[in-house]
């Protein structure tokens, strides 16, 4: 006998939406606060947990699980085999090695280039339309590996970038001006890393241009405090790595805001990291940040900010950074 008797006559259920499936790939410190925060979210109707240690996988799965009661109702499953992705509308790429404290991120290549080759092939066969989206370092170098192996147009292939970089960098300007980082506009680009470029001269807050109402108003400021709010957004992952081992919870809601923007079509704008090849004078094809629009399809487009010749150069020197990690990859 069923739990509930269903009404006679009842009429037939209008046309329900598309279910929604996000897959996360890594189910260690990072790819659990993804998972965690897009479950609280209530940004898909289903979740998928991939790692290759099965027992830990299960574990956090199982744990998930059993806060279905204070959740929004999401099906959740786990599986070491690819097979469980098959259809996703978005694929999260977490696994891999993790900086030493005093560790490069660019230093983790070769540990995470064999198991690229592991990852994203399966992806692709299980979700040819799926986006990727690569947050495992370093993150520009990677994604466009991922680019590589998986052989899908660039606007379906994001690196989390410097999302959480500009996240920082608000937190701290917030802090210093005394007002809510939501309305403090400002964006770190370039890799991210130790090569990012802040973008003085476009900040605003409440709508205000910062450094022109500086000037206007004749108020002095060094630019070395500039640069040490930059330093110390640059510091920021150093710092954390050293003090709890890695970092997990700014990068948990980093990462959701750009599941949000992609599965839910907001057509916002995120520094992330896209094929950045014809934009801001950049030659090469290589993935680092700029101020994209992301909506369904991926990235949308790249917002035309300007940039002073000190900020382009900058960026410029950023690319190259990048590009030489990148030429060490064997493909
Ligand atoms: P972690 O060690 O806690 O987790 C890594 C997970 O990957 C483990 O659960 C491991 O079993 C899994 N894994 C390893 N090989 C695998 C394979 N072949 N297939 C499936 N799963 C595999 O590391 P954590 O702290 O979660 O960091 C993960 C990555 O994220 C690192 O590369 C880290 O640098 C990066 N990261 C990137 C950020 C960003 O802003 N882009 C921010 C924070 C971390
Ligand atoms: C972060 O910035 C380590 O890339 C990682 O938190």
């Amino acid at each position: 006998q069923a739990f509930f008797r269903p009404i006679t006559n009842a009429a037939p259920p209008s046309p329900t939406k598309r279910q929604t499936k996000i897959s996360v790939i890594g189910a260690g410190n990072v790819g659990m606060a993804i998972a965690q925060t897009i479950l609280t979210q209530d940004l898909t109707d289903e979740l998928v947990l991939v790692d290759n240690k099965a027992d830990k996988l299960r574990g956090e799965m199982l744990d998930l699980q059993h806060a279905a009661a204070f959740l929004p109702r999401t099906k959740i499953h786990a599986s070491v085999d690819y097979a469980v992705t098959a259809g996703s509308d978005l694929c999260i790429v977490t696994a891999g090695a993790r900086q030493n404290p005093g560790e490069s991120r660019l230093n983790l290549l070769q540990r995470n280039l064999a198991l690229f080759k592991s990852i994203v092939p399966p992806l692709a066969r299980y979700s040819p339309q799926t986006v990727l989206l690569i947050v495992s370092n370093p993150v520009d170098v990677l994604t466009y590996l991922a680019w590589k192996l998986s052989g899908f147009p660039s606007n379906r292939v994001i690196g989390s970038g410097t999302n959480l970089d500009s996240s920082r960098f608000r937190f701290l300007i917030a802090d210093h001006l005394d007002v809510n980082a939501q309305d403090v506009q400002a964006y770190i680009v370039g890799e991210h890393g130790d090569s990012s470029v802040a973008l003085w001269s476009s900040i605003s807050v409440g709508g205000v241009p910062v450094l022109s109402f500086l000037e206007k108003q004749q108020i002095a400021y060094e630019k070395e405090t500039l640069e040490n709010i930059h330093k110390a957004v640059i510091g920021s992952a150093y710092e954390v790595i050293s003090l709890k081992g890695y970092t997990s919870w700014a990068i948990g809601y980093s990462v959701a805001s750009l599941a949000r923007s992609i599965i839910r079509d907001q057509r916002k704008i995120h520094p992330v990291s896209v094929l950045a090849k014809g934009f801001y004078g950049i030659c090469d094809e290589v993935f680092l940040s700029l101020p994209a629009q992301l909506g369904r399809g991926g990235v949308l487009g790249v917002t035309n900010v300007h940039l002073t010749e000190e900020e382009s150069q900058r960026l410029r020197d950023s690319a190259k950074t990048i590009l030489e990690v990148q030429n060490q990859l064997d493909l």
